[in-house]
């Protein structure tokens, strides 16, 4: 039976339905419904039309609704909408290989969130310790103002306490170093220390780039101590920094990949990639997920895939990537509010004064250009990697106005 009105789901004072109350207020949400979108665009319940440039936060990489990926799903739900991982699922099987044959990896587990896929990248670095290596090593070194998710052992990961406050006591087994700290670097292997797990660009952290120099350096250390090195590219990969996978702008190989948010497109899917003698530790019933990888998802994240594989799609995502920096760059010598301009392919961000970036977002928002936050003190711009220089300069023009 529906609870009358005027009970707890509704307001005492105006009888009215607060459309907040049955939600879990676990969000800071801005003050707007959407309700439909297209392209770089997205509608609210009352018409009026933005330009989204955070993509969903790092989802939509091909802009909302993308045509080619809703036939791909429009056709796999007239064949079959979930199976059981306990059969072969061809479409799967297709994404998989084709990531495989796309990256340094050779074996897929397919998940639903960053998160899980970050999970899942805990455990085998664990695993693999153990059955592979033959060690009673667990520690996984992580970096402060990361973040890799919100479960008790990805938000136990993420290197800033705000996520992890109160949901003491946390797992085990992480050590935090400074990122992008040369000096820091004698600090990773310990007598624990299995894996490091980083961003190469920090999303929430503050849209921080990691330094090559460092990388490389902490990539050379890994395979000196024989750790894993495992990089989340839940919010860099899938083509937003300019190639598929942010981790070839390195010179580096690492042994295990994750990715999420791109991937299908705004279908929910998750995946863990890692080297063939890493992901051998990964046995029947060692890890697994009910919806991981169905075929609806797989079948997203194959046509988001074969998509950015088309030989110009990721030159002009560099195009546009280099149109944007360049504009923000330009942008920040005629305002000396905005401190500094940083980022990677289409993850940029603008530093300005503390606690000024919510106004900054706010401004826009009125103007109908939606961005985000990356901090107190960072604007961070994620556009759809289809977005064009026209869409990147009206967002420049606002941006002007409100900073
Ligand atoms: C780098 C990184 N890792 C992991 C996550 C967690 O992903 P999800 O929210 O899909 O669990 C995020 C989400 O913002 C992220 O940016």
């Amino acid at each position: 039976m529906v609870k009358p009105a005027n009970t707890a789901h509704d307001s005492a004072q105006s009888g009215q339905r607060d459309v907040q109350r049955p939600l879990m207020q676990v969000y800071q949400r801005f003050p707007l419904s959407i309700v439909r979108g297209e392209g770089s665009y997205v509608w609210d319940e009352q018409g009026e039309r933005y330009l989204d440039f955070t993509s969903g936060l790092a989802v939509c990489n091909l802009g909302h609704v993308p045509p080619v990926i809703k036939e791909a799903v429009q056709n796999q739900l007239d064949m079959l909408w979930h199976c059981s991982n306990l059969y072969h699922i061809p479409v799967q099987e297709q994404l998989a290989q084709a990531l495989a044959d796309y990256s340094c990896a050779d074996q897929v587990f397919f998940c639903n969130s960053g998160a899980e896929a970050n999970e899942a990248a805990i455990k085998l670095a664990r695993k693999y310790a153990k059955q592979v290596k033959k060690t009673e090593k667990y520690e996984i070194v992580t970096f402060k103002q990361s973040f890799h998710g919100r479960t008790l052992a990805t938000l136990t990961a993420t290197g800033q306490e705000k996520v992890q406050q109160d949901f003491d006591p946390l797992p085990a087994g992480f050590r935090y170093l400074p990122y992008n700290d040369l000096n820091a670097l004698e600090e990773v292997a310990g007598e624990h220390t299995c894996a490091v797990l980083l961003e190469l660009v920090q999303g929430e952290g503050g849209v921080v780039p990691a330094n090559p120099e460092w990388v490389q350096a902490l990539a050379h250390l890994c395979q000196e101590h024989q750790l894993l090195f495992m990089v989340d590219e839940v919010q860099t990969g899938m083509g937003r920094t300019g190639t598929l996978f942010a981790y070839e702008q390195y010179g580096i190989e690492p042994d295990v990949i994750t990715l999420a948010k791109g991937l299908g497109s705004g279908f929910p899917i998750g995946a863990l990639l890692a080297k063939a003698h890493v992901a051998q530790a990964f046995t029947p019933g060692s890890h697994g997920s009910t919806f991981g990888g169905n075929p609806l998802a797989a079948s997203a994240g194959l046509a988001t895939l074969t998509e950015m594989l088309k030989p110009s799609f990721l030159p002009g995502v560099q195009e546009l990537a280099q149109y944007l920096s360049d504009g923000l760059t330009v942008l920040a010598k005629s305002k000396p509010a905005i401190k500094e301009v940083r980022g990677k392919g289409l993850l940029q961000g603008i530093l300005v004064a503390e606690g000024q970036a919510k106004a900054v977002v706010d401004a826009a928002r009125d103007k109908k250009v939606l961005l985000l936050l990356a901090g107190p003190d960072v604007v961070r711009i994620l556009p759809p990697l289809t977005t064009s220089t026209a869409e990147i300069d009206h967002m420049l023009n606002v941006l002007e106005e409100c900073v």
